[in-house]
């Protein structure tokens, strides 16, 4: 027996219907086509698949904490707000952070390679980045 319930992903109210309740969040995306959240482990310890589950601080500010999707099941979302890689950034127009790790090699971990930083290979993002001057003298 599935379940009915909504959450909000990437800043769109979506509805869930009929998707068995042991379902992974991890499963989820990637039949629905956030592909971006990869899958590891599946068992928590890699990062592959991390998303940003979006909270309220005691200030009321919203907050992002890093959210392991193949070991949340997706009623585990109900009435909260996810957001994926395809979230943050794209190959086209990458968020500022995503260019510049790819541009510099920064990203070490599936935390932030697969799993939220990097929406596209590094050189889709290279190659739609700005050249930059160097900074030494000569
Ligand atoms: S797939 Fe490795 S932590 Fe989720």
């Amino acid at each position: 027996m599935g379940s009915a319930f909504q959450f909000t992903l990437n800043g769109r109210l979506t509805a869930v219907e009929d998707w068995p309740a042991n379902t992974t969040l991890l499963e989820y995306l990637r039949a629905t086509g956030h592909t971006g959240t990869k899958q590891g482990c599946s068992e928590g310890d890699c990062g592959a698949c991390t998303t940003a589950l979006v909270e309220t601080n005691g200030r009321g500010e919203r907050v992002f904490r890093a959210f392991n999707s193949c070991i949340a099941l997706l009623p585990m979302v109900a009435g909260r707000e996810v957001v994926t890689v395809e979230g943050v950034g794209s190959c086209a127009q990458p968020h500022p952070v995503q260019e510049a790790m790819a541009q510099h090699y920064g990203s070490q971990c599936g935390f932030c390679t697969p799993g939220s930083w990097s929406p596209c290979s590094r050189p889709a993002i290279a190659t739609t980045s700005r050249v930059r001057p160097s900074s030494g003298t000569s």
